[in-house]
């Protein structure tokens, strides 16, 4: 059995790089005889970037309506919210411990926001959090608390899945005894960083992301319809490999199809048109699961439900695995 691992901060509505670069992937794998799939709520890691409750409320209704409407079978996959486990911020504490204040600086998303001061003139650390800074341990701790094997993500997260192998490796070797599974990271390489409407990662912190559900079909045309495109007019050739919505495009369609829309592009269709194609293919997808999303999100109580149900499951795991590291690193008598 390949336990399967993945999460997505509740900080946001999701978009289409988190579906095609973390959901689509992970429910695939689930679905997969020899795969126990875990996949999570990040809600503590919400609240690094962001301190509006209502929207870390909302945040997680949408996200665990996404998960589900894409497929998520809770009866096979253990589906939780973070926050429900308290064996996590516990290991977090552990790791803490063990992980080397050097490399939390080397993480990226604490040097960009300490690059952005330097280029601003500011303190080097304004702004900047203990939150922030560890963010990667609470990473490692969502992961190496359920040993798992593979962790389905897009590209940034990379460093983020080697830390936790760093943080782990470290801590077993300073107690002398193999505590952990070290992850590894299982990433589809077409879809790895989905551009977004700006041509650059589709990202909540860029504001240049497409909601996957929010807006409904006329909401993913309108934004699909501001994806930046060159100013070559209907007729000229259109370069496809510079372009946002070729590469939006290969990762909702088969490579027959790929290719046709390449050729449609070098032949010179209109951007205009070529962005309805898009939709139409993108649509295509989405649209058997807006329905479902539509009638769960209208049943908070229902996800409540599922939820707990799955964190008592996570927690039959995680529960043991605490008490076994508790014993070994001289916090309880070995039992
Ligand atoms: P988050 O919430 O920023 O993103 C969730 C997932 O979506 C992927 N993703 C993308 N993939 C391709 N192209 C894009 N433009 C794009 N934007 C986002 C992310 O790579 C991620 O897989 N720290 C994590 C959440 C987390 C986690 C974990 C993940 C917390 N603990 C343990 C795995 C294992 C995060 O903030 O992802």
């Amino acid at each position: 059995q390949t336990r399967v691992l993945t999460g997505i901060t509740t900080s946001g509505t999701p978009h289409l790089g988190n579906y095609v670069g973390a959901i689509r992937p992970a429910i695939g794998a689930s679905r997969r005889a020899d795969v126990d799939a875990f996949f999570f709520l990040a809600d503590y890691h919400a609240l690094i970037k962001c301190g509006d409750a209502a929207r870390v409320e909302r945040s997680r209704l949408e996200i665990a309506a996404t998960w589900l409407a894409a497929g998520l079978d809770p009866a096979r996959v253990t589906f939780y919210r973070q926050s429900d486990i308290p064996e996590i911020p516990e290991l977090t504490w552990f790791l803490t411990c063990v992980t080397a204040k050097g490399l939390l600086n080397r993480a990226h998303a604490y040097k960009a926001a300490v690059d952005r001061n330097n280029e601003t003139g500011e303190d080097p650390d304004a702004g900047v959090t203990a939150g922030l800074y560890m963010y990667p341990v609470l990473m490692a701790a969502d992961i190496l608390a359920f040993d798992a094997h593979k962790v389905p993500v897009g590209r940034d997260q990379i460093q983020h899945i080697e830390m936790a192998r760093d943080i782990g490796q470290r801590f077993s070797h300073l107690y002398g005894q193999d505590f952990f599974v070290l992850p590894e990271v299982a990433i589809e390489e077409d879809v790895a960083t989905l551009p977004g409407l700006d041509g650059r990662k589709m990202s909540k912190s860029y504001d240049n992301t497409i909601p996957l559900f929010e807006g409904g079909a006329k909401g993913l045309r309108e934004a699909i319809m501001r994806i930046v495109t060159d100013s070559r007019a209907p007729g000229e050739p259109k370069d496809p490999d510079s372009s946002a919505l070729y590469t939006i495009f290969r990762a909702f369609a088969d490579d027959a199809e790929s290719a046709a829309y390449r050729q449609a592009l070098v032949d010179g269709i209109g951007w205009g048109e070529a962005k309805q194609r898009l939709f139409e293919r993108i649509e295509a997808e989405l649209a058997p699961m807006r329905e479902r999303y539509d009638a769960l999100i209208a049943k908070p109580a229902a996800i409540e439900e599922i939820l707990r149900a799955g964190a008592a499951k996570a927690r039959a795991v995680a529960t043991p695995k605490l008490a076994t590291i508790r014993e070994a690193i001289g916090l309880r008598a070995m039992g």
